[in-house]
């Protein structure tokens, strides 16, 4: 299994661009396999979840192209089944929207109970009540123990659904299954990320009739077929962009990243600048370095659902609070226990302590090079942040977690200053002749 190494201390300074959209991509992919007709994917991140949820699409009978650059010709009209039972399934969460797109494409679907990142419960109850409103039948809360989904409609019927939690995958989900549902389908309390936008926009590329999507109220008109025969291009990655502006921030660097939304980053640009640094946006890029006085003011973090501040930048964002000067406080909402990767970076000298859903951050502090473990994607990005902004080696192995979700990060990194190498099982530090120099 692959592993990173960092000799940290070099601020980082450049430009890097930002890839498509991790979460939008999945749920895209997802959707495809309920066309009618063939459709191009562009801006397609080169990413371990994204070839993962290829591989499935395949397994299924569609036929896809990779055509270079990051696109791809999707045809789902070869698909010849409504069950997703690879071994695949289990390695990614977003697996769980072909649950919505096979029902939607056969009024059935069975599938492996999908993976993902393990920090904490995670349910899918939402989801299946949403089906169960349209009109589906089948696995129970209490069946899903056996590992494996299957449900099975008549016919789908619009319907109302509130969603008692605000939740990305089950709005997601329940939209694939209403798009081609027979009337019209109300989400209330919908999540309102940027992915699902995209997902609604994809769906109405290619013939759906999807309105709202990005409020808590999405409207979706049942369509009979879905034609396709359009090319669709992935948005920026909210949270890639996310990464890399802290990652400036933790080096005290200066850094513009490119081919970004500047409004889906709004959460993250308000809390640099409430912590000291200078924030220049344009049309599609920021530009994130440090004030003169170079302090960095301790802050409270509260992780809520768009347009609030990113769970999924919780990790990278306590690193940087443990440059701030003061304790800072990182309140997390969403996620039962995802302060796990705090251990990591007590390894390097953080000050944290975390009581119940809160991480208490002192600071300011040097942070050291260590043997850590990127203990899921995002808690990995965070030990990659770590790293660059600790004295001396760090060493980060199951590397391969983050390379689920940011594409090509140790070139786009050292192309900023990095001194970060990865390596691979045979060339562990302790086999390696000397730390050697970049
Ligand atoms: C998506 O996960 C993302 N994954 C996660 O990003 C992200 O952390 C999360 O949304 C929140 O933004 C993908 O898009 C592939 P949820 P998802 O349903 O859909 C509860 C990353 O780093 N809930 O919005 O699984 C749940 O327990 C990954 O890219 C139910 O109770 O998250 C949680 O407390 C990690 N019942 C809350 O809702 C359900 O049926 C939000 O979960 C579903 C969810």
């Amino acid at each position: 299994m692959p592993s990173y190494r960092i000799i940290g201390g070099e601020k980082l300074t450049g430009e890097v661009s930002v890839s498509g959209s991790k979460n939008a991509v999945l749920g895209i992919l997802a959707a495809s396999m309920m066309l009618d007709g063939p459709c191009m994917l562009e801006n397609v991140p080169d990413i371990a979840d994204v070839r993962a949820m290829l591989e499935i699409c395949e397994t299924l009978g569609a036929v896809i192209t990779p055509l270079g650059d990051g696109i791809f010709k999707i045809d789902p009209t070869t698909i010849n089944t409504h069950e997703a039972t690879h071994d695949k399934v289990k390695n990614i969460r977003a697996s769980y929207y072909l649950l919505g797109a096979l029902l939607s494409r056969y009024k059935k679907a069975t599938m492996h109970m999908p993976g993902g990142c393990n920090f904490g419960t995670r349910p899918i109850d939402l989801h299946l009540k949403g089906f169960a409103k349209l009109g589906a039948k089948g696995t129970g809360l209490s069946d899903i123990r056996s590992g494996i989904i299957r449900i099975v409609a008549d016919k789908l019927v619009g319907a109302h659904i509130f969603l008692d939690v605000v939740s990305v995958g089950a709005t997601i989900n329940i939209m694939l299954a209403a798009t081609k549902a027979e009337g019209l389908t109300t989400i209330e309390n919908a999540a309102k990320e940027p992915h699902i936008v995209d997902v609604a926009n994809f769906l109405n590329a290619m013939g759906a009739n999807i309105k709202g999507a990005g409020t808590d109220t999405i409207r979706i008109k049942g369509v009979p077929v879905l034609p396709g025969g359009f090319s669709y291009s992935i948005i920026p990655d909210q949270i890639e962009a996310g990464t890399y502006m802290i990652a400036a921030a933790v080096t005290r660097g200066d850094v513009t990243v490119r081919n970004l939304i500047p409004k889906h980053m709004e959460p993250l640009t308000a809390k640099l600048i409430e912590m000291g640094f200078d924030v220049d946006e344009s049309d599609d890029a920021i530009r994130v370095s440090v004030t003169d006085c170079g302090i960095i003011t301790a802050v409270n973090f509260k992780t809520m659902p768009y347009p609030g501040f990113p769970t999924d930048l919780q990790p990278q964002a306590t690193v940087l609070l443990c440059m701030a000067e003061g304790v800072s406080r990182m309140h997390e909402n969403v996620w039962d226990n995802r302060f796990q990767y705090v251990t990591e970076l007590q390894t390097m000298g953080a000050n944290i302590s975390i009581i119940d859903k809160v991480a208490l951050v002192s600071g300011p502090t040097q942070l050291n090079g260590s043997l850590v473990v990127a203990m899921d994607l995002r808690a990995g990005a965070a030990m990659v942040l770590a790293g660059l902004a600790a004295d001396g080696e760090t060493i980060i192995t199951e590397a391969q977690r983050i390379e689920r979700g940011y594409e090509k990060i140790v070139e786009k990194l050292t192309a900023l200053g990095a001194k970060m190498e990865r390596m691979d099982d045979q060339h562990t530090v302790s086999q390696r002749p000397d730390a050697g120099s970049f």
